[in-house]
């Protein structure tokens, strides 16, 4: 039902949970992240849960990998939802600049080693991080 190069739109929970088991690569999202903590600053700013995380760990392929934005003052108490879904959590803290490639490869060998979360807090982390989970 669902065709290459086409744009579905409704709302993700009801379109992910028709879809089968690991038939994408990659998921790349920025989905709302419930900026005003306990606050809802909008009627679409509602942090989804963990049930759209357990769902989506399932529609990746094993080899896969999820890449999640959020805003940094509050990455930290959305990961919990995500971990315990399956996903293994490589934390990037950064504001625009990029880990280096020793950063990565000890974080990819923590994860390796069994971890499920992994961080990464590069000096500037203010705005726009980059949080990715691994099948
Ligand atoms: C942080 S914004 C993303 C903004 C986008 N990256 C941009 O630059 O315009 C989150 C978006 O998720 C959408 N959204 C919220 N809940 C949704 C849901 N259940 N299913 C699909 N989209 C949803 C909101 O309408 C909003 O546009």
């Amino acid at each position: 039902m669902f065709e290459l190069d086409t744009i579905v739109v409704g709302d993700c929970l009801d379109i992910v949970t028709e879809m089968p088991d690991e038939c994408v690569d990659a998921v790349v999202t920025d989905p709302p992240y419930q900026v005003g903590l306990n606050k809802q600053l909008c009627s679409w700013d509602i942090w989804p849960g963990s049930e759209i995380w357990k769902q989506l760990y399932r529609v990746v392929k094993k080899d896969g990998y999820l890449v999640l934005s959020l805003a940094p003052h509050i990455s930290h108490e959305r990961i919990p939802d995500v971990l315990g879904t399956g996903w293994r959590v490589l934390h990037i803290r950064s504001n625009n600049k990029l880990p280096t490639k020793d950063q990565l490869n000890i974080a990819m060998a923590q994860l390796q080693s069994g971890k499920d979360r992994a961080e990464i807090v590069l000096d500037d982390w203010g705005h726009g991080p980059i949080f990715t989970g691994f099948t």
